[in-house]
């Protein structure tokens, strides 16, 4: 089989990867990928034809027809939105994901906010406004801390959570008044303010069949101890212990099968991944925060350390509409610690040479054949070759003669992923191998898993 993997970041590495382990497939294209992925085995990086708009999916489509693709995994939020999945039906193309109806679960906050409330979903309180004056009358009522969130996509950005009332009038104004969020913050939506510990629930959906992943939590903010600015992701581990097998069934029955049943009602069955980013509450009580219509960065990267079934037949039978209710798991947990470029999440910088990379040969090629020891993979996400070659068209093979050098691409730069028998041996693990990388500006946290490790009694 021959697989095209569509993103380029650390989440897409993982996928490719896990794809390019299974002995059935026999290539792997990631579109546009990054260095990390053109040294994979099996992997290839490759350039698409430019589209003409947004919703221009034909780039996609004729690559795969004219490379025998049997499967397309698409990695981020944008494609799914503008409907790639949609494109690619019509075209015959099998393609994992939801439609651009159901990514509206992720590309439109109203949206979301809207169904939950349609079909009982647990979530924060809420109004959605298009009018500074009226956003502000509703703050000042409601007092702090209040969210405002932009409705559209804005990269993880578009969300403040403010601690007074001073502080959510700045967002309005910035979303509202002075639309620093372009189109995506035109309108708003004013949440009440959740307390309690986050995870990340993701499931696979056919349609009709759910699918759970392992558990995950990730940690948003910049800096340790979860404090400064929200980001992408810092760092991510599996399983989530917050999630006990009680809450994993309420979650189940609460957020993901209503989520299923009223797609279907409505004519546009759930397929794809879907992931809720959950708080749960003091009571053990699960509100969904936000609905992704994709696979977690960087919680894929942990997931899929654990994953002992095929990613690939996975989808296989998703695609057919016959998803298996359990995956294989490895029990032991896993971590991974993101590097992130300078400046980043405010600004990001590029082309610092990256020393300290582990051989690829040297990690983990089949962390689940590696029972008795801990196993680490790098998932490269803003890397990219030196000397202006970029990755464009990579293969392991092209690149092993003249690449030296790998430098910064921008933003998360790599995230170092440990598997090991307890999640402070996972930390640790991890912690060695990211101390040992390093770059101009190089970030990251050393306290990932931290609510893990303090509830672990081993
Ligand atoms: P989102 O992009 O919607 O996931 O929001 C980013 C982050 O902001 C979340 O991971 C939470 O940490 C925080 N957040 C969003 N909404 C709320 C809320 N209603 N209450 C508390 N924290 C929130
Ligand atoms: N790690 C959060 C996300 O993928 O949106």
């Amino acid at each position: 089989m021959n697989i095209l993997v569509i993103g380029s970041g650390g989440r897409e590495h993982a996928l490719a990867w896990q794809c390019a382990k299974d002995d059935n497939v026999q290539q792997v294209y990631i579109a546009p990928g990054n260095a990390g992925t053109a040294l994979e085995p099996k992997c290839q990086n490759v350039i698409l034809e430019t589209a003409t708009s947004d919703s221009d999916h034909s780039p996609v489509i004729k690559f795969c027809q004219n490379n025998a693709i049997d499967m397309v995994i698409v990695g981020p939020e944008a494609p799914l939105v503008t409907g790639i999945i949609d494109a690619c039906r019509d075209a015959g193309v099998r393609a994992w994901g939801p439609t651009a109806y159901c990514a509206q679960l992720e590309g439109s906050k109203t949206f979301a906010k809207e169904f939950m409330a349609e079909n009982n979903i647990p979530t924060a309180a809420y109004q959605g406004f298009t009018d500074a004056a009226s956003a502000k009358a509703y703050i000042s009522e409601q007092g702090a801390p209040i969210v405002i969130k932009a409705d559209g996509l804005a990269a993880g950005k578009g969300v403040i959570v403010a601690e007074t009332v001073e502080q959510a009038y700045v967002a309005i104004d910035d979303m509202l008044a002075d639309n620093k969020f372009g189109d995506a913050g035109s309108r708003v939506v004013i949440e009440q303010f959740l307390r309690g510990e986050e995870a990340s629930f993701i499931c696979m959906i056919d349609g009709e069949n759910i699918l759970p992943m392992a558990t995950s939590q990730d940690h948003k903010r910049a800096f340790e101890g979860d404090t400064g600015p929200n980001t992408g992701g810092m760092g991510a581990y599996s399983p989530a212990p917050v999630v006990t097998p009680k809450i994993h069934d309420k979650v189940m029955a609460q957020v993901i099968q209503p989520v299923v049943d009223a797609m279907k009602a409505a004519g546009h069955p759930y397929t794809g991944f879907l992931y809720a980013g959950l708080m749960i509450d003091e009571s053990g009580n699960p509100f969904v925060i936000e609905f992704n219509c994709r696979f977690g960065d960087p919680e894929t990267q942990p997931i899929l350390m654990r994953l002992q079934s095929s990613m690939v037949d996975l989808v296989n039978k998703g695609l057919a509409g016959q998803l298996p209710i359990q995956a294989n798991w490895d029990a032991r947990p896993a971590l991974g610690i993101v590097i992130a470029s300078k400046g980043y999440p405010e600004t990001s910088s590029k082309g610092d040479v990256i020393s300290g990379l582990p051989a690829l040969d040297k990690q983990s090629s089949n962390t689940n054949d590696n029972h008795s020891s801990e196993a680490v993979k790098v998932f490269h996400a803003g890397t990219t070759f030196a000397h202006g070659k970029g990755t464009d068209n990579l293969n392991a093979d092209a690149i092993s003669d003249n690449v030296k050098e790998i430098i910064t691409n921008g933003g998360r730069v790599v995230c170092v992923t440990a598997l090991a028998d307890t999640i402070l041996d996972a930390q640790q693990a991890a912690l060695t191998v990211t101390g040992a990388i390093s770059f101009e500006g190089a970030q990251y946290r050393r306290d990932i898993g931290h609510h893990a490790i303090a509830r672990d009694p081993s």
